[in-house]
């Protein structure tokens, strides 16, 4: 039977709940059924879709799926990262390649974005840094402060389908030796195996040895294997290339996984269900 044709007002999407399989905890995140009905309705496979306010990357995430090119924009780093995120969930391997423009490559755009962000609490900065080992922020950040966490990578490595979790900090100021001996505190307290201290400055020889006194993370499962228990890792090193170092023997579990989607090219007509 042939539906009625969509109004002004569309009421049969509803937003994201929840309980929703597609949420990641953007705030305002919209659903991807929305702007599958947008795009497919007002493009063709190929054609260009921007979004200049794209949030956790909605409009980028169909787009990608229904063989648009595309373009976002957006003015935080928190949503920059999620949306790196979200892509490599979803797509992983078949992911075509896309640039990221706009965000510090080198040493000095760094320290100009963490100069840039000072008088908004640095966030930016650390929502960039955290992005650099694939962290994922703090979600109440008043809370997150008060425990010196900025962020989490979450790993497997048992069977238990228990995800562990790496507290990590962020520093674009001067660092001490106590800086170290306080994360370690966090870290016992958080009852977290690793803990990271990601650096704009260059560590101090007494920081490096107060790390060393937290000694090694060896997976029950993985015997033989061992992670230190405190690294500190300096945007420098982050930027030509070194890693974090813990367990990766499941794929990683830190972002709220998006689903997995196939890329289908599809166009719509402007018809409701109903
Ligand atoms: C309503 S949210 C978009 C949500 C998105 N549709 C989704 O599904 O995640 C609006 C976004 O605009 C961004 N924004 C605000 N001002 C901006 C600006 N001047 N330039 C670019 N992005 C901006 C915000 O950071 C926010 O992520």
């Amino acid at each position: 039977m042939k539906g009625t044709e969509l109004q002004d007002v569309w009421t049969d999407i509803p937003p994201i709940s929840a309980q929703s399989a597609e949420r990641l905890g953007y705030p305002t995140q919209k659903p991807e059924a929305l702007l599958e009905r947008i795009i497919a309705a007002s493009s063709n496979e190929g054609d260009l879709v921007l979004d200049p306010f794209c949030g956790c990357g909605t409009t980028v995430a169909v787009a990608e799926r229904l063989k648009r090119r595309w373009i976002g924009i957006d003015i935080t780093h928190l949503a920059i990262t999620l949306m790196r995120h979200r892509l490599n969930n979803a797509f992983g391997n078949e992911l075509l390649p896309y640039e990221i423009i706009g965000d510090p490559k080198d040493l000095e755009s760094a320290r100009a974005l963490a100069k840039e962000s000072e008088h908004e609490g640095r966030y930016q900065f650390e929502w960039w840094a955290l992005g650099l080992v694939d962290a994922r922020p703090a979600q109440d950040k008043r809370k997150g402060a008060d425990r010196g966490v900025d962020g989490y990578i979450n790993f497997f490595d048992d069977n238990s389908g228990k995800a562990k979790s790496i507290i990590v900090q962020v520093k674009s100021g001067g660092v001490k030796r106590g800086d170290i001996a306080t994360l370690k505190g966090d870290m016992e307290r958080e009852k977290a195996p690793i803990a990271i201290l990601i650096t704009l400055e260059e560590p101090t020889r007494p920081m490096l040895e107060e790390a060393v006194t937290a000694d090694f993370y060896e997976p029950e499962r993985f015997p033989g294997y061992k992670y230190p228990r405190l690294q500190i890792l300096t945007v420098r090193e982050l930027l030509e290339g070194k890693e974090a170092q813990y367990p990766r023997m499941a794929p990683p579990a830190t972002f709220k996984r998006a689903q997995r989607h196939r890329r289908t090219a599809e166009q719509g007509r402007l018809e409701g269900n109903s």
